[in-house]
């Protein structure tokens, strides 16, 4: 892949940038802890630097600052709507046909967009929606659903195509498997598929399978997820930002380890959604395309994948997971 590739064209023809903005921030774990300045300042500050991806859920409760945001710079004339790709994702809760599209309704509102251009099933594993904040219910106490059924809630993703409220539609943390299961029943097929994707877990597998299927591939925490570490959450001790080998390429293109790791997805055809709420960061983890890894290096790089005993976000991190019908985990890819 050469370094001037900007986007991944997806089967329907449209064009989604190969990097992103992220928006998850691991410390938010209820519908009223969202410090809007923040993030509402990297949001502002990305578009400043070029971003035109951004990345963002239900569950997160990002979608009202960004829609601030892009309402601001829509409306002075500085950015055309058609320039941003703007991904959102059903809740795990919601992961029934009856229910998609109320949600997409409340993300639409919330972005403040008549339409979005991705939305994903954010996972493969359904729970129970409570009547209440299912977002906390979600961090706290997830409840499985286990009569989750893909088929029936992609159809229901179909139609919002039909309705015009999402250009493309896709899927989030679902094996290979999972991603043909609803592939031969669908009238319209997944666009992308989002998943953890970093140097210990590269999904070489899964990410050929896709391609395979003319499915594109975006990776989530692209450098590692660093802050997880920090919440208490039981992951494991795996940091690809201070791999060596990583440090020493680093060095040699005269780059920071990030901008190595975002590189090296990249240069396998893998979108790239790194967050950050700083801008200088912001601005080094944009700075990925104008340089090209070679190809021992990334030999090297693709030597360090760990498989699945490198996923960072393990099932202590994913809610429902554990013995839930629909576990992705369970194959290997
Ligand atoms: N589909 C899913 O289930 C799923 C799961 C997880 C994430 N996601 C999406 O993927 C996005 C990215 O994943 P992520 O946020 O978990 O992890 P990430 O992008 O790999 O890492 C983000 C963390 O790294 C820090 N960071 C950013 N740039 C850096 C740099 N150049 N050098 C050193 N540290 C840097 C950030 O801190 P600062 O903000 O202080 O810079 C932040 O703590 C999310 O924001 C979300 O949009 C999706």
């Amino acid at each position: 892949m050469s370094g001037k590739v900007n986007f991944l064209e997806l089967h329907n023809g449209r064009k989604m940038p190969i990097i992103g903005l992220g928006t998850w921030e691991v410390q938010i774990l209820s519908k009223d802890e969202v410090d809007d300045k923040e993030l509402v300042n990297a949001i502002d500050a990305a578009l400043e630097i070029g971003y035109r991806h951004i990345d963002t859920a239900y569950l997160y409760c990002t979608e009202k600052a960004i829609g601030k945001v892009l309402k601001k710079w829509t409306s002075s004339g500085k950015i055309k709507r058609e320039d941003l790709f703007i991904t959102t994702k059903l809740p795990s809760w919601a992961m029934k046909p009856e229910k998609v599209e109320k949600y997409l309704k409340e993300s639409l509102a919330a972005l403040q967009l008549s339409y979005v251009d991705l939305y994903l099933l954010h996972h493969a594993v359904g729970l129970v929606e409570i009547d209440g904040d299912n977002v906390e219910a979600y961090h706290k106490y997830p409840t499985p659903d286990v009569t989750t059924d893909h088929v029936s809630v992609w159809k229901a993703m179909e139609a919002q195509v039909d309705a015009g409220r999402a250009l493309s539609i896709g899927l989030s943390n679902f094996n290979a498997r999972q991603v043909k299961r609803i592939v031969n029943s669908a009238r319209i097929k997944p666009a992308n598929l989002q998943v953890e994707a970093q140097l210990y877990c590269q999904q070489k597998e899964l990410a050929a399978f896709c391609k395979a299927l003319d499915i594109t591939v975006c990776a989530f925490g692209p450098i590692g997820s660093p802050a997880l570490s920090t919440t208490g959450a039981n992951v494991p001790n795996l940091s690809p930002l201070a791999d060596p080998v990583v440090s020493e390429i680093a060095k040699k293109y005269n780059r920071t380890p990030a901008q190595i790791l975002l590189r090296h997805l990249i240069q396998h055809g893998i979108a790239v959604i790194p967050k950050s709420s700083n801008p200088k960061r912001l601005k080094e983890n944009f700075q990925v395309l104008d340089f090209e890894l070679k190809e021992d290096d990334i030999d090297r790089l693709d030597a360090l994948d760990k498989g699945g005993k490198g996923r960072i976000f393990t099932e202590n991190v994913m809610k429902g997971y554990v013995g839930h019908p629909e576990n992705p985990f369970v194959d290997r890819y």
